[in-house]
C-alpha cells in the first residue's frame, strides 16, 4: 500500500484532476489549468526524487493527468496506474524523455508530452559556459583566489586554450547542438566541424555567411565541415561538445577508445545525457591527461558521480542545470501544463513542435492545442493547423 504524499491544491473543486510530480517555477502554468476547470494538485513531499510508489500514491483512484520530471520512472507500472485513475495525459517537464517508456503509454493510450524549443537558446549558453570555464579554468583559479594562493601575478597562473581559431566540433547538430555551434563560431570565431545523420543546411548556411562577413571586413574566414563519421570530429576538433538524444545507439558513444582518438588537449562537453560517456573511462583518460579538460552538465549515474571525477582539476561539473534559466524553465511548465490540458480537453497536437512561441506568450491565450506530443502518431491524435 503506496504511504500518502503531501500536496498542495489550487481550484479545489476543478472539474479535472491534474497532479505535478514537483513544484514548477512561475504561475502562469497554474492558472491556465485553474482558468480551465482543472484542480492542480503539486507535491510538496520533502524529496528530491519521487519513487514509483510516492507517484501511484499521488495519482490516486482519479487522475486526469500527470505533469512529471525526467528523475521519475515513467513505464509499465505508471501508465497503467494513470489509466486505471482515467488519465490520458502525461507530459515531462524536459525536452528529453529517455525516462518514459513510450510503447507502455501507447498501450494504455496515455499521450506523452515534452517541452522542446524553450530550452535550446538557455542550453546552448550553458554549453558555451562550460566550454569557456574548461578553456580558461576558471573554476580552478576561483578556487584558488579564495583559498587566499594568489600572490601576485606570474606567467604561468593557470594558462589555458585559445578558442579563437581553433576548430569546434558537435556531435549531434539539431536545434540545441546548432545554436551552440553559432554561438561558438560567431562568437570566438571558431571552425566548425558537425557530425549529424541529417544535414545542417541551415547552420552552413550561418558559417559561410559569417565567413564571407569576416573576410569582407578583412579578418580570417571561419569554416564549417560535416564530418563522415564521428570519429572524424573527436580527432580533428579542439572543442567537442555532444548533443545526441540518449537511446541505445548512443549509450557510451564516447567510450575509452574514442576518448584517446581525441587530441591530448581537447575539451569534451556534455549537455545532453550523462550515460553518452563511459564516465569511468573519462575519469582514467583525465588522469592519465591532465591537458584535457572536461565540462560536464550531467552525469551517468545522476545524482552521482563515478568515483575519482570529483578530485580532477580538470573537470568543470555543474548540476544538470543546463535549462536552468528562469524564462525557460517558466516556459517548460507552462509548456508540460498545455500538453497534459490540451489532450484532457481533446485539442489536437501542435504541428510544429519546434515552433513553441505562441504558447508562451503571456499576453495572449495559448492555441488550442498540445504543444508537443511525442506519440501523437502512434495514438493517432489529430494535428492542428500552425
Ligand atoms: C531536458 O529538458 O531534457 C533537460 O535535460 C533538462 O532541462
Amino acid at each position: 500500500m503506496a504511504k500518502p504524499v503531501s500536496i498542495e491544491v489550487y481550484n479545489p473543486s476543478g472539474k479535472y484532476r491534474v497532479v505535478s510530480t514537483k513544484s514548477m517555477p512561475g504561475t502562469r502554468w497554474i492558472n491556465l489549468l485553474v482558468e480551465q476547470d482543472c484542480r492542480v494538485e503539486i507535491c510538496t513531499q520533502n524529496k528530491t526524487i519521487l519513487s514509483v510508489d510516492d507517484i501511484i500514491a499521488l495519482i490516486g483512484d482519479k487522475c486526469d493527468g500527470v505533469i512529471g520530471q525526467l528523475t521519475e520512472d515513467w513505464g509499465e507500472t505508471l501508465f497503467s496506474a494513470l489509466s486505471k485513475a482515467g488519465g490520458k495525459a502525461f507530459s515531462n517537464m524536459a525536452v528529453g524523455y529517455n525516462n518514459v517508456d513510450v510503447n507502455a503509454a501507447n498501450k494504455y493510450g496515455v499521450a506523452v508530452g515534452n517541452t522542446p524549443g524553450v530550452l535550446t537558446e538557455t542550453t546552448a549558453e550553458l554549453a558555451a559556459s562550460l566550454s569557456l570555464a574548461a578553456a580558461r579554468r576558471i573554476v580552478e583559479a576561483d578556487e584558488f583566489m579564495r583559498a587566499g594562493l594568489y600572490e601576485g601575478w606570474l606567467p604561468h597562473l593557470f594558462v589555458g586554450n585559445l578558442l579563437k581559431g581553433q576548430t569546434v566540433g558537435v556531435i549531434g547538430a539539431g536545434r540545441i547542438g546548432s545554436a551552440y555551434a553559432r554561438m561558438m563560431v560567431e562568437g570566438f570565431k571558431m571552425n566548425l566541424i558537425y557530425f549529424d545523420l541529417y544535414q545542417s543546411t541551415r547552420l552552413e548556411k550561418f558559417v559561410t555567411a559569417y565567413g564571407e562577413f569576416l573576410k569582407a571586413n578583412g579578418e580570417q574566414p571561419v569554416t564549417w565541415k560535416r564530418a563522415a563519421s564521428m570519429d572524424e570530429v573527436l580527432q580533428q576538433a579542439d572543442l567537442i561538445s555532444l548533443h545526441p538524444i540518449l537511446d541505445k545507439t548512443t549509450y557510451h558513444l564516447v567510450n575509452k577508445e574514442r576518448l584517446s582518438m581525441m587530441k591530448k588537449e581537447a575539451i569534451l562537453i556534455n549537455c545532453s545525457r550523462g550515460a553518452v560517456i563511459d564516465e569511468v573511462a573519462l575519469v582514467e583518460h583525465l588522469k592519465a591527461n591532465p591537458m584535457f579538460r572536461v565540462g560536464l552538465d550531467v552525469f551517468e549515474d545522476e545524482p552521482f558521480m563515478k568515483p575519482g571525477l570529483a578530485d580532477m582539476k580538470n573537470a568543470v561539473v555543474v548540476p544538470h542545470i543546463a535549462s536552468a534559466s528562469k524564462w525557460t524553465r517558466e516556459g517548460m511548465a507552462t509548456l508540460a501544463a498545455l500538453n497534459v490540458l490540451g489532450k484532457i480537453k481533446g485539442y489536437p497536437a501542435w504541428a510544429d513542435p519546434n515552433r513553441v512561441e505562441p504558447f508562451l506568450n503571456e499576453n495572449a491565450p495559448p492555441p488550442a492545442a498540445c504543444p508537443s506530443i511525442v506519440n501523437a502518431k502512434a495514438l493517432s491524435l489529430p494535428v492542428s493547423k500552425l
